[in-house]
């Protein structure tokens, strides 16, 4: 059970705000709202009093009956100041649907409506979830401001696509579904605990390069990315400010991280330098390639006239080791290997040393069922303390593992 403070705003799907206090009513949480004057013209303060047994409050200067507490707490005996009361006692306040105009005020700091005054507020955790119409959603000033609520520590619960209020038009904008909500209430609930990367930056390559042979065909690998994604986005939900450079992957993006799109080893190479150096760690998922086709051609190689084929490769440069050459004191840095049966550990602790690195993360590519293009991974965490092996698990769970390691291995 937790005490949700939710603040609603003045968008059509205020309506799915009450769907959701239901569920997390019925999830055992209980819930006070708060509303801005706007979106009282869509759902009114009886409905979310009713449901969830507790007055609604949206001015500061309107008395609260409870006192800032939440239904089935005592009432407290001094008059509280609205906007820090009930903050102050939530386990988390959720802001949805948070209109532009809210996420506008909540980016600036301004205080001039109470479901805003209570975010500058609350140093509790913070989950917005935005509502719009596609065009204001893609506008430049809504995605600055979005990226500034994220970068001050807020998670945000990415709209859906689909079918929007106004007659005829679809895109991006839709709130998240009232059960995703949920979902992600409670994921960050649960990682309340373990907020252990605030602050820090962390740079994840994901994904398999590409190495063109002509104009349409390459020499590539069978990463998905997955198990980059993973890292990424249990790092961002971990509180960290999150870069993905992501090689040729198929996937839709983790909420709340910057993605840099890469084809080849070269362009990896290039996108992870320029983010390096600002980095507090760096998790290398990505496969990329060790040999690209020295004389690429321009066009496409015709079948005609050819009795066979003989692609000379050259070697790329070694990404990682490029990096770890100009590491700074206090970067974590974190390799991988994938290993194919025996003298798989030698080789991943001979890589941990030779390229000075804090963790290989070691798959063993001869099991069946997970590592390249799999949902689950089984690992082993190769360290200078040891090594700690990951059974199998989701990809999500062994990207937990290795953010453990790596919160150990940071400077105190
Ligand atoms: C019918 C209608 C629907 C609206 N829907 C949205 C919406 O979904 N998202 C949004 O950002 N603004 C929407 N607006 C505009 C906001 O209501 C307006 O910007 C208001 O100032 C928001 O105030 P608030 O952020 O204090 O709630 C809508 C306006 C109207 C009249």
């Amino acid at each position: 059970m937790a005490r949700l403070l939710l603040g609603v705003t003045g968008g059509i799907a205020a309506y799915k705000a009450v769907a959701f206090v239901r569920l997390a009513t019925a999830a055992g949480h209980v819930v006070r709202v708060l509303q801005t004057p706007a979106s009282q013209r869509f759902v009114a303060p009886e409905t979310f009093r009713a449901i969830t047994g507790a007055p609604v409050l949206s001015d500061e200067f309107q008395p609260d009956p409870l006192r800032g507490a939440f239904p089935g707490d005592p009432l407290p005996t001094h008059e509280p100041i609205s906007h820090l009361a009930l903050v102050e006692r939530a386990d988390l306040y959720v802001i949805a649907p948070a209109t532009a105009n809210t996420i506008a005020a909540l980016a600036q700091g301004r205080a001039d409506a109470l479901v805003a005054s209570a975010y500058l507020a609350a140093d509790g955790p913070v989950l917005v979830a935005p509502a719009m119409n596609h065009r204001m959603w893609h506008h430049p000033a809504t995605v600055r401001n979005v990226a500034r609520v994220r970068d001050d520590g807020a998670v945000i619960v990415p709209p859906g696509s689909g079918r929007l209020a106004s007659l005829g038009e679809a895109g991006d904008g839709r709130l998240a579904e009232p059960d995703e909500l949920l979902d992600a209430v409670e994921r960050r609930l649960a990682d309340g605990a373990r907020h252990d990367l605030a602050g820090l930056r962390v740079l994840v390559s994901a994904g398999g390069t590409r190495e063109p042979i002509d104009a349409v065909r390459y020499v590539g690998n069978r990463s998905s990315g997955r198990m980059g994604y993973a890292v990424a986005e249990r790092a961002a939900a971990r509180g960290a400010r999150v870069t993905v450079v992501a090689a040729n992957v198929a996937l839709p993006d983790p909420p709340g991280v910057d993605v840099v799109r890469v084809g080849t080893a070269e362009e990896l190479r290039r996108a992870c330098s320029a983010a390096f150096d600002a980095t507090d760690v760096l998790v290398m998922a990505a496969a990329v390639a060790d040999f690209r086709p020295a004389t690429p051609e321009s066009g496409k190689i015709k079948k005609q006239g050819r009795a066979g084929m003989t692609v000379e490769l050259e070697p790329t440069t070694d990404v990682l080791s490029e990096l770890s050459a100009r590491r700074r004191d206090g970067q974590v840095l974190v390799g991988f290997a994938a290993e194919h049966g025996d003298g798989a550990l030698g080789h991943a602790r001979g890589k941990l040393e030779r390229k000075r690195l804090d963790a290989v993360v070691l798959n063993d590519v001869s099991v069946p069922g997970i590592a390249f293009d799999a949902v689950d991974n089984a690992v082993t965490i190769v360290t200078a303390d040891g090594e700690r092996i990951v059974e199998r698990a989701s990809k999500v769970d062994v990207a937990d593992e290795i953010l453990d390691a790596v919160v150990a291995r940071l400077p105190s």
